[in-house]
């Protein structure tokens, strides 16, 4: 009897045993799982910054082999184009970075003990070995506390071409209604300011674009308003599309007395500035109830021929108008733009030159590697 009571009572216990077994396995067997998901997850992770680690470190071996053959790439150029220090050791200037400014252009930056004029006495030689235009060329000031006899120095570069040919369009005229453009360089469309450079000469060989730049400048002047004057001998023949509109001189005793009214145009004009007290075009016409003087351009195509002119009087009066015009011209708004072959003393004489060229001419010299002038051919 009691040995049945105590039999029945382990069968229970057995039971619950088995049961409360059961239910912890499930508990222990969701610990379990658990773990092993964070274990899993923590060696994921741990591969996960092995891998970036690697890619780090591959990245800045890369970095460094680019950095290095940059370094070698200028390294040689430099020594092609000898740009090196003048003792022994012939240092070059080295690579430290470059950046990005915009599609075309970055800046290239150097360490260099290279002064910096040396670097632009090798700038054209540098353009051709580099393959690149050097737009600028920059010394990073020197910071006080810094002793060492390098300097930083800055190239902004552009890789982009102009192109051969920009065809005038009369989009590209200036708002600005003192301003003629007269091409497009590195630095985007490049103008001509007449308030502040007056008088201009315009430089260039045979052939190099003088008279198209002329006739791009008339048909500007034209659209601003301003009287047009022109003096050319080759009679006008290469700008018949402005006959109608353009006061044309071809003959020498014509021109004489045209330069010879335009000079006295501007003695007037300078007297009706004293009576009124201004001093430039832009307050004179200002004034209340005048009459406004428009501006005036007299464009002299081949000025040689002009200022050599075998007739000794007849040269002497061109050179006194066109010294007195550039002289005494500026502020009543009448200007003048001279194309000519040279720029030296038999054509402008030492006068015109050392009074005149520095203060109140301005030269557009055009070669075929520095500029590219609109393109005219009559719209
Ligand atoms: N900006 C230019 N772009 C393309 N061709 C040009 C340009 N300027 C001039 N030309 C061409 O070059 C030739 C010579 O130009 P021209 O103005 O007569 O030179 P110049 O007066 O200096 O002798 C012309 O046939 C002209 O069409
Ligand atoms: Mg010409």
């Amino acid at each position: 009897m009691y040995l049945r009571q105590l039999f029945s009572l382990l069968i229970v216990g057995v039971i619950i045993y088995f049961i409360v077994r059961l239910a912890t396995r499930k508990k222990r067997e969701a610990k379990y799982l658990n773990r092993l998901e964070v274990e899993r997850l923590e060696n994921e992770r741990k591969l996960l910054e092995y891998q970036d680690r690697q890619r780090e470190r591959r990245e800045l071996e890369e970095e460094r082999q680019a950095l290095a053959q940059k370094g070698n790439y200028f390294n040689f150029i430099f020594q092609q184009c000898r740009l090196m220090t003048n003792d022994t050791e012939k240092q070059t200037p080295y690579y430290v970075a470059e950046q990005e400014i915009s599609r075309d252009e970055k800046i290239i930056v150097f360490s260099s003990l290279v002064p910096l004029s040396e670097w632009y006495d090798k700038k054209e030689l540098l353009e051709e070995y580099l393959e690149l235009k050097i737009i600028k060329i920059e010394q990073e000031k020197k910071n006080m506390t810094d002793t060492s006899l390098s300097r930083t120095i800055k190239l902004t570069v552009t890789s982009g071409e102009l192109p051969n040919m920009i065809e005038w369009h009369d989009d590209y005229l200036n708002k600005n209604a003192n301003i003629l453009n007269i091409g497009v360089g590195y630095r985007g469309i490049i103008g001509m300011n007449l308030e502040i450079y007056p008088h201009t000469f315009i430089a260039g060989t045979s052939g190099s674009g003088k008279t198209n730049l002329l006739k791009c400048l008339i048909h500007q002047s034209l659209i601003k308003n301003y009287d047009v004057v022109l003096i050319d001998f080759k009679r006008g023949v290469s700008f018949t599309e402005f006959e109608n509109q353009v006061k044309i001189y071809y003959e020498y005793e014509t021109a004489r007395n045209a330069l010879k009214e335009l000079v006295a145009e501007t003695i007037k004009r300078l007297d009706a500035f004293r009576e009124h007290r201004v001093d430039t075009l832009r307050k004179y016409n200002a004034i209340p109830n005048i009459t406004k003087f428009k501006r005036i351009i007299i464009f002299i195509d081949e000025l040689a021929e002009l200022m050599t002119v075998n007739d000794k009087k007849m040269a002497s009066d061109f050179y006194d108008s066109i010294e007195t015009l550039t002289r005494i011209s500026r502020a009543v708004g009448i200007n003048l733009i001279m194309a000519t072959q040279r720029v030296d003393s038999t054509i402008i004489s030492g006068q015109i030159k050392s009074n005149v060229i520095l203060t109140q001419i301005w030269c557009i010299v055009i070669t075929s590697l520095r500029s590219n002038p609109f393109s005219f051919s009559g719209l």
